[in-house]
């Protein structure tokens, strides 16, 4: 990036940190962190978009970035010592991309010192929002990403599977935060046993395991209790075609707070078009091309929603 560009913008504070995840493989992460980024950016923000699908990255084809000489494994392998040296531009003034490709296949599982290195580089990048493109699955990298976020996006289509794997991701990065932030090796452990649903306790959700911790004392379900309030993930589904559809998102909701014990807020939804294949065969962003469509607006209306979500401090 030239001087001139550094220059335009006046960051007022530390980017905002987005993750896109949701367990399942196909239901538009990449589709819909493209397109929230254009928005983003057509509004005057500053945007970097951050593929983190590191074994299957494809945002530079959402974004129709063809001249792509940089990225993140070139930081990883410290071809680059500031992480702001691997961006690109893109087709849309504002928007910065993080490319995921690479070519050496030990990127694709960084290791855990590499991952501190790129969380803690990534809060100097100059931009107002980072949104990283998670990939599929709960791998631990994938996980600890998406807790590293200030504002955690899960996506899930309205299908058993999509459903499915988005329960397995809400149960599997609640654990994974509180061992991530547990300094007592009892409730690590414990949380460590509890992932397998065959455990000796018979913890089989986030809910039993707080009242498994209940018994133990108010040491360690005190901090699980703090950790089931911070834990806030937004719920966004995708592909939606019809009413009966968008009801699954309010059943999520519900079904995560009965049975979990923990509050994921259904921020919105995304109708199923044809004009998103179109748009990723055209290599252009959809909100570049058709902004009015019907999808078009429930793009803008589902980013009005997270970013109404941002005002109001959690309860
Ligand atoms: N709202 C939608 N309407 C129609 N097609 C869609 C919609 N959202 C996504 N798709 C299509 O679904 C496919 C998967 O989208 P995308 O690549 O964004 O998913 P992903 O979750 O990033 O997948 P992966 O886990 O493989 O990275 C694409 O072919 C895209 O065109
Ligand atoms: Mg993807």
């Amino acid at each position: 990036m030239t001087e001139k560009q550094k220059t335009t913008y006046s960051m007022e504070q530390q980017a905002k940190l987005w993750a896109v995840g949701g367990g399942k493989g196909g239901v538009g992460k990449s589709f819909l962190t493209t397109n929230i980024g254009v928005l983003l950016a057509k509004e005057g923000k500053r945007v970097v978009l951050m593929d983190l699908d590191l074994g299957g990255a494809n945002l530079h084809t959402c974004l129709g970035v063809t001249d792509l000489d940089r990225g993140v494994s070139d930081f990883l392998m410290r071809r680059y010592e500031e992480l702001e040296e691997a961006l690109v531009p893109t087709q849309v003034p504002n928007l910065f991309l993080l490319s995921g490709a690479q070519d050496s296949l030990n990127i694709a599982n960084p290791k855990y010192a590499q991952k501190i290195r790129l969380l803690r580089e990534l809060k100097k990048i100059e931009a107002d929002y980072i949104l990283m493109d998670l990939g599929a699955g709960t791998s631990f990298n994938t996980l600890d990403f998406f807790i590293a976020a200030d504002t955690q996006l899960l996506v899930a289509i309205p299908e058993p599977t999509s459903i499915e794997n988005a329960y397995r991701f809400i149960k599997s990065s609640f654990y994974r935060q509180i061992r991530l932030y547990s300094e007592t090796p009892e409730l690590r452990d414990l949380v460590e046993e509890s992932m397998d649903r065959n455990n000796r306790h018979g913890i089989r959700t986030p809910r039993e395991l707080l009242l498994h911790l209940k018994e133990l004392g108010p040491e360690m379900s005190d901090f699980a209790e703090q950790q089931t309030e911070r834990y806030r993930p937004s719920l966004i589904l995708n592909q939606v075609r019809s009413n009966n559809d968008i009801k699954v998102g309010h059943a999520m909701e519900t079904a995560c707070l009965k049975y979990f014990g923990l509050s994921v807020d259904f921020r919105g939804y995304v109708t199923n078009n044809d004009l998103v294949r179109r748009s990723v065969l055209q290599r252009k962003p959809l909100m570049t091309q058709s902004p009015d469509s019907e999808i078009g607006q429930d793009l803008q209306r589902l980013l009005g929603n997270i970013l109404q979500r941002q005002k109001v401090p959690p309860s």
